[in-house]
């Protein structure tokens, strides 16, 4: 029976076994179910995130990404630290009270760069999030007592065998230590996996979830993989959409009182693919707030929504769609036991 099963997760009490059931429902069901857990847990409030994506050069070279290195199609891009604190201080006036400072793999930003720039955003009164990659303990130690509060790395796979595939030159175990270091250092620690990877399985997704209740991960992306045309998975053409969003209802059946945000991937597959999955058991959006010059740059799959929009039309565009569907914008920073 349905109900029995839900049960399980509700007393904390479910096997692999019952995860792997769990996305096998119908979409419908699982989603409703998440969106009523999502309602008690985190209440009506939307966290709004704004975006920064400060460069896009990478060293690596993962199959799936737009970024990667090889890939000789792509103007390459860094802001300055100036043009950095003038997206922060409009990130400010439009009302966020986070921001997300994301890049490719960039080492041109060393730990003293990348300390020096969190100093002057934190002189603000509002949350940082990092979202830079693997890095050693030493250096996420010192971005933390520089006043970072929140770190995003994906795990993206946790099948091993395909992860290490999808990546050349880099290490899962590195990947997973790196964020268990996170969580060491008191970071608000989010994690997350793509969805529809060639040969990756529901058994493997299954393992992700529990991954991430392990890690007892504070944020969870979940996104759709969407083949990108100068990438060696160009041809692998699926839409992943439906399967990504059962996952995410699965996170949020698995980890009631986490923060899940609807992914702008979700958008670029489905018209309001975002207000889907508000309504489906996320409860943030990370609105891009990056330059109009600089967005189409940051090509990590192609079709990717807004990249001819300013960084005032997507707020709007988003706080209007979150409040035609009866929710909220949040006024706290947003942190996991934040309930507005
Ligand atoms: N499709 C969907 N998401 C992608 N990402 C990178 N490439 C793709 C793609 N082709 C995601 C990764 C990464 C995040 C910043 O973007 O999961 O963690
Ligand atoms: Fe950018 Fe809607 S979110 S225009």
């Amino acid at each position: 029976m349905v109900s029995d099963l839900f049960k399980k997760f509700s007393q904390k009490n479910f096997s692999k076994s019952d995860l792997i059931e769990l996305l096998h429902f119908d979409t419908n069901l699982l989603c409703a179910k998440a969106d009523e857990i999502r309602k008690k847990y985190k209440g009506n409030a939307v966290h709004l995130r704004g975006l920064i994506e400060f460069t896009n050069i990478c060293k690596n070279s993962c199959y799936y990404c737009g970024l990667r290195c090889e890939n000789k199609k792509i103007d390459r891009y860094r802001l300055t630290d100036d043009e950095i604190l003038v997206c922060v201080t409009n990130a400010i006036n439009f009302g966020y009270r986070t921001v997300v400072l994301q890049g490719g793999e960039d080492l041109f930003y060393d730990a003293d760069k990348i300390c020096s720039l969190i100093k002057r955003i934190k002189k603000y009164d509002i949350a940082l999030t990092l979202s830079i990659g693997e890095r050693t303990y030493e250096e996420y130690k010192a971005f933390k007592e520089a006043g970072a509060d929140r770190y995003l790395m994906r795990i993206e796979t946790t099948d091993e065998k395909l992860y290490q595939k999808l990546h050349p030159n880099m290490d899962f175990e590195n990947r997973k230590k790196c964020l268990y270091d996170l969580k060491k250092l008191g970071y608000e620690t989010g994690s997350g996996c793509l969805v529809g990877l060639p040969n990756q399985t529901i058994d493997s997704l299954a393992d992700d979830i529990l991954f991430f209740k392990e890690l007892n991960a504070d944020m969870i992306g979940i996104g759709p993989f969407i083949p990108h045309p100068d990438t060696p998975l160009a041809n692998a053409n699926k839409d992943n959409f439906e399967t990504a969003l059962k996952v995410m209802a699965a996170v949020r059946i698995t980890m009631p009182d986490i923060n899940i945000p609807a992914t702008t991937a979700m958008e670029t597959l489905r018209e309001n693919g975002r207000i889907i999955a508000l309504n489906s058991g996320a409860n943030v959006v990370m609105p891009n707030m990056t330059d109009t010059k600089y967005r189409k740059k940051y090509e990590l799959y192609p079709n990717k929504i807004c990249i001819n929009d300013s960084p005032d039309k997507c707020i709007n565009c988003i706080k209007s769609k979150i409040n035609s569907i009866g929710r909220t914008i949040s006024s706290s920073k947003g942190f996991r036991s934040d309930l507005d």
